[in-house]
């Protein structure tokens, strides 16, 4: 039997556009990507007996096959081999569900990343992320973390300079979305403004924060505020509390503030949270 543990973390959508349906049934996308130290630890056991169940310390979280980090045990054995009766992965989640933020996603791939290291590294970054293409879009991308380019369905990914150091307080209202739903709905009426992909690399590579911050957006943004005028609503908020930037990550219902001061920052965090659940955390 041997077990190890690593940390998943969390991912904002610092820029979420997306160009059109393919033939596939998937959108083809450009996401600006980034990791939080906001994290879910993953702790895979593999051992010659027993059977493969995941455990999770918040409840309506799937035991069996249906959740994604099994599915990514299952993937990874099915490349490498050598299955094993036994397979548990044990997740500490902190993470909020269904969020936007690849909660599922980042234990799956640490899932791999866990196996990987389990077995002496028989693949490279760059396979795994191939690997965690069949569990889901945002796999490859938690596999590798940092500051990301994601185009394609999100698998194709070019690694961008580090973002400046920065604070996010994430407000995540009380609702959750269907992320199909919401692509049918992106779908139904033309997009009116698409985030400046080009300008926000350019900042990145100038190590330029405010830059960034000025291309900050998601074409979702509008679609689901539509619905839950909340989500404007608490952008709104985040902005007068002193954010150089606020959007909703993925297909939310999170939403994210950027901050380039601590004290200011804590102090947002300190207003939200006396009508929301609120997080705060930064960049990795
Ligand atoms: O790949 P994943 O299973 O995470 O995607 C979940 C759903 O999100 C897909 O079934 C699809 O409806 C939608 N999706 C999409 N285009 C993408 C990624 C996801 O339409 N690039």
């Amino acid at each position: 039997m041997i077990s190890v543990t690593e940390k998943a973390y969390g991912k904002l959508n610092l820029l979420l556009d997306v160009h059109g349906l393919r033939d596939d049934g998937y959108h083809e996308m450009s996401m600006i990507m980034q990791s939080v130290d906001l994290c879910d630890d993953v702790t895979v056991t593999v051992s010659h007996e027993g059977n493969w169940i995941c455990r999770c310390n918040l409840p309506n979280v799937p035991s069996g096959m249906e959740n994604l980090a099994l599915r990514a045990a299952d993937v990874f054995f099915q490349a490498y081999g050598n299955r094993p009766a036994g397979v548990e992965v044990v997740i500490h989640k902190r993470i909020p569900m269904q969020g936007g933020m690849a909660g599922g996603s980042a234990d799956a791939a640490a899932v791999l990343r866990g196996l990987n290291r389990i077995y002496d590294e028989p693949f490279s970054m760059e396979e795994l992320a191939e690997l965690g293409a069949a569990v889901g879009s945002d796999v490859p991308y938690c596999v590798i973390n940092g500051t990301v380019l994601a185009r394609g369905r999100g698998e194709i990914l070019k690694p961008l300079p580090k973002l400046p150091d920065a604070v996010f307080v994430l407000v995540r209202p009380d609702f959750s979305v269907s992320t199909p739903e919401l692509f049918r709905r992106l779908d139904s009426a033309p997009i009116e403004k698409h985030p400046d992909v080009e300008s926000a690399v350019a900042s990145l590579k100038q190590g330029d924060l405010t830059g960034l911050c000025n291309c900050i957006g998601n074409v979702f943004q509008p679609v689901l505020s539509a619905q839950y005028p909340v989500i404007d609503e608490i952008c709104a908020r985040l902005d007068f509390l002193g954010a150089k930037a606020s959007a909703l990550t993925g297909t939310g219902s999170v939403v994210f503030g950027v901050f380039d001061d601590a004290e200011i920052a804590r102090k947002a965090c300190a207003e939200l949270e006396k009508i929301h659940t609120v997080f705060l955390t930064k960049n990795v």
